[in-house]
């Protein structure tokens, strides 16, 4: 049996900064972003987005298409949690107008989590080939200003069906794991930016790339040579090109380029997604390769900070171009308006009430969904467009 990614759609914010900005006011060499990290622009969230609007409208063409009927579980992965005890798929749930008879739990291991999401609803398919699993990732990156991570922000999501009808990548059984107990980034539930140990964190990323690759291989995972195309957890691009070339000298094999810049493509200009991220990858390589990659097998890398990583693949199924929303998204990183300095500034200090205080906001997106307002510690989110 067959089980796989059936439906697969991102979204993002329509404000974006450009680097090039923040360059000017931190007297940066813009090339350090474009040419050293291999980042343009990154999107930001309105103060009525967040990480439940975000999810939401990446869900909305699959739900628009497919319909709530089969889908019982929603698996929903961010380290943006807007409640420590209450699921933010529940608000999603309530959104996009899901069945009842459906289980929902938010799932958290850094930029990893939404990789649990996937492997777990994939061993449930097994047990139930009839049901489908909506699996969400969601996430805002947000670093102190002024610092060396401020040029690795950006926000998205990524919504996938998870089912028996595969019919964009079916996910292979064989992965690689590996677990270590590291500090390299990490957010204590009292800070609204991380704690990261930048540097630190990259090496660990290639370590346990390497890891990874090992255990893959050692579970019959595929050769180095057989994938068409490398998607790997994208902080900023470059990464993800330092990756590719580690892989491809710890395998003693030439760099192919072709196999890993389409992969690269969408997160250059909508910046880091946590745990959305490798989704994103994915879905840049499948819309972005000159090559036709049906029944070509995808390796797919994973990592988030503290550590937990793995090494995973998948087959691109025949037909899958008909069932990716590639209008769609190309749509919205073209469609999208840039942010001054100061706008950004103003966006970067959300409101975050602490003590029940009511925030009310504008209406200020364009989406279908908004956070109306917070209050009396309660949030309140509204569809405004169907
Ligand atoms: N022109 C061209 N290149 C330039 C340049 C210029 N004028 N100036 C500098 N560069 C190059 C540097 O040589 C460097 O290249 P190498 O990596 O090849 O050495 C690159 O630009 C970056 O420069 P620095 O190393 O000096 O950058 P920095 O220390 O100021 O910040 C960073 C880089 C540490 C990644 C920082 O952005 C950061 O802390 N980011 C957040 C943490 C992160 O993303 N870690 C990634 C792994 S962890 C993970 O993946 C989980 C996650 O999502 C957070």
């Amino acid at each position: 049996m067959k089980i796989g990614i059936e439906k697969i759609s991102f979204h993002i914010p329509r404000q974006y900064l450009e680097l090039s900005r923040l360059a000017e006011q931190h007297g940066t060499d813009v090339q350090k972003f474009r040419r050293g990290i291999g980042q343009e622009r990154m999107s930001f969230p309105l103060h009525d987005e967040d990480v439940v609007t975000l999810a939401a409208e990446a869900a909305l063409p699959i739900i628009k298409e497919h319909g709530p009927d089969g889908i019982d579980s929603v698996l929903f992965a961010t380290e943006t949690s807007i409640d420590q005890s209450k699921s933010a798929g529940i608000y999603v749930h309530n959104l996009l107008g899901l069945n009842t008879q459906c289980r929902n739990v938010e799932l958290k291991q850094a930029c990893y989590g939404a990789t649990a999401a996937v492997q777990m609803a994939c061993g449930y398919v097994a047990r139930r080939p009839d049901r489908k699993v909506l699996v969400i990732a969601s996430d805002v990156s947000r670093y102190d200003l002024g610092g060396a991570a401020e040029a690795t922000q950006g926000c998205g999501a990524v919504a996938m069906l998870i089912s028996a009808n595969p019919s964009i990548m079916q996910i292979d059984i064989m992965a690689g794991l590996y677990s270590e107990d590291i500090m390299d980034f990490w957010r204590p539930n009292y800070r609204i930016t991380p704690l990261v140990d930048g540097k630190y964190s990259a090496l660990k990323y290639l370590q346990s790339l390497s890891h990874t690759w090992q255990d893959y291989q050692s579970n019959e995972g595929r050769a180095f040579q057989d994938f068409a195309q490398f998607c790997y957890h994208l902080p900023f691009s470059r990464m993800g090109k330092k990756a590719h070339m580690y892989l491809a000298s710890i395998n003693d094999q030439p760099v192919n380029k072709e196999k890993f810049m389409p992969g690269l493509v969408y997160n250059r200009v909508i910046g880091n997604c946590y745990s959305a991220a490798l989704y994103l990858s994915l879905i840049s390589a499948l819309e972005n390769s000159e090559e036709d990659l049906s029944g070509k097998p995808v390796a797919l890398f994973s990592y988030g900070s503290g550590a937990v990583a793995e090494f995973f693949s998948g087959v691109v199924q025949p037909g899958y171009k008909a069932h990716m929303v590639t209008e769609r998204h190309k749509r919205l990183i073209t469609d999208r308006e840039a942010l001054s300095y100061e706008r950004y500034l103003e966006l970067w200090h959300a409101p975050n009430p602490q003590n029940g205080e009511e925030i009310v906001n504008k209406v200020e997106t364009q989406g279908a969904f908004r956070l109306a307002k917070i209050s009396d510690h309660k949030r309140y989110y509204e569809t405004i467009r169907s």
